[in-house]
């Protein structure tokens, strides 16, 4: 009798002890549904999960924390994957490769130590009922998401959405990244939308029909925009775009229908401003509080006007070449505050970034007539407007 006893309570606390160890295993790989309902009694898992390739449906049952990785890659039969309990995955969330999933399904899930989701060609939307509000990287490139409803984080260190050509909409409740927000390559007509965006340590918007930073006060590196197909960019409160330490530059480049930028309140950068094959930029003058640049002013184009009324103080050069005609005299009192090479020149057939020598028409140099900072001249319009003799500048410069 007592021996039975005995037996049998051994065999319940061997039953626990069992099912302490699967939650406990370092790893859990998981090939069929039977092997997911095992783990259906660990509320938390102390290792990884790793589906099997097998799988075509996958319910992850009962679990509520998974302490170290989610891990679904190369399962190219999965096509429905739910977690209805599972509210954190403090690992990575890695989806990877899965060419037939449609359906992913999170109701509880709010906090995952970073989301790395690649190629998923069958996923339009996510069922994240609570919304992941933390997480400290995401990086989610070549789905077919419409949208990243389900995910809406305050603070992250790396926010990378990239090549997923459905999303036209990325609005993010984000208020720091601290490393960088990348936005590129996704459907043009992306609206890129940070409402509450106060800083980020670096900034790059590629391939967007939209963006809107309203609150962006400070890029503690560089902010860029490459390529974006809107015509206007405010950013009403950023004052500051860089650090001493690490510099930080401002660019635009590409932007086919842009006209208009307006930095109203921007005071310094640690780097270069720059504006680059932005045909349809006009007006450079949305820079009024612009004060102090440690790199250079850099831009090329087709624009007719440009202003830099507050700058004290270029440690950089000066570059304006544009194809328009440009009075350069309406800049003589920025010139004297370039440290670097001062080229000015409107009539530019060919405007290029700093570094290159405007050509004019004609085939001599560009019409700044000024006395650069390496004091050499460059070629004024009345010698310029001489072929011959432009011709001997230009071999001579
Ligand atoms: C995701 O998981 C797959 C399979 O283990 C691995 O090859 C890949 O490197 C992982 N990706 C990341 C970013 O960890
Ligand atoms: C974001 O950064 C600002 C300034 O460093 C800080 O005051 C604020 O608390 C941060 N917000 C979050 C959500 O971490
Ligand atoms: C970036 O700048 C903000 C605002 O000045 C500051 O609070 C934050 O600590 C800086 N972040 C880094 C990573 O330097
Ligand atoms: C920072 O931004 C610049 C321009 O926006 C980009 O070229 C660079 O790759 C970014 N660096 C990092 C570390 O994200
Ligand atoms: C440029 O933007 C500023 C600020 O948003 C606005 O006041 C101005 O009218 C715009 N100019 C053009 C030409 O769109
Ligand atoms: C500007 O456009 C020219 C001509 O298309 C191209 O060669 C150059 O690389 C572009 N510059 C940048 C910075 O994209």
């Amino acid at each position: 009798m007592l021996r039975k006893i005995l037996l049998s309570s051994l065999a319940v606390i061997g039953a626990v002890n069992a099912q302490r160890n699967i939650c406990g295993a370092t790893t859990t790989v998981a090939q069929t549904q039977a092997d997911l309902d095992n783990l259906q009694n660990c509320a938390t898992l102390n290792g990884d999960l790793v589906l099997g390739p097998a799988l075509v449906t996958a319910t992850i049952n009962g679990v509520r924390t998974i302490k170290g990785d989610l891990i679904v890659a190369n399962c190219v039969l999965l096509q429905t994957l739910q977690a209805p309990e599972l509210a954190s995955i403090e690992g990575k969330f890695n989806m990877t490769s899965l060419t037939v999933l449609n359906t992913a399904s999170f109701r509880s899930l709010t906090s995952v130590g970073e989301i790395y989701w690649q190629t998923l060609p069958a996923l339009s939307q996510l069922t994240f009922t609570a919304t992941v509000t933390q997480a400290s990287r995401v990086t989610i490139t070549d789905t077919i998401l419409e949208s990243l409803q389900g995910i809406n984080l305050v603070t992250v260190q790396r926010f990378n959405i990239n090549n997923n050509r459905y999303l036209k909409e990325v609005k993010v409740q984000l208020q720091n990244v601290t490393d960088s927000l990348a936005i590129e390559f996704n459907s043009p007509s992306v609206a890129a939308s940070f409402p509450n965006l106060v800083w980020a340590n670096n900034a790059t918007f590629r391939s967007c029909g939209d963006v809107q930073i309203p609150k962006l006060s400070v890029v503690n590196g560089s902010l860029g925009f490459f390529e974006n197909g809107f015509d206007g960019l405010q950013a009403p409160m950023l004052t500051a775009v860089g650090t001493g330490t690490q510099g930080g530059d401002i660019t635009f480049a590409n932007n086919k229908q842009l006209t208009n930028v307006s930095m109203p309140v921007l005071t310094t950068i640690f780097g270069t401003l720059q504006f680059v094959n932005d045909t349809n930029v006009e007006d450079i003058s949305g820079f009024p509080k612009l004060s102090v640049v440690h790199g250079s002013i850099d831009i090329s184009g087709k624009f007719d006007k440009a202003e830099f009324p507050a700058v004290k103080d270029i440690r950089g050069g000066f570059n304006l070449q544009t194809t328009a005609e440009f009075d350069c005299d309406g800049l003589s009192s920025l010139k004297s505050t370039v440290k670097g090479k001062y080229v000015c020149s409107g009539a530019v057939t060919n405007p290029g970034t700093e570094g290159t020598t405007p050509t004019t028409g004609n085939g001599g140099s560009g019409s700044s007539g000024k006395k650069n900072s390496a004091g050499r001249f460059t070629v004024s319009k009345s010698l310029a407007a001489t072929p011959v003799l432009a011709f001997f500048a230009a071999l001579f410069l």
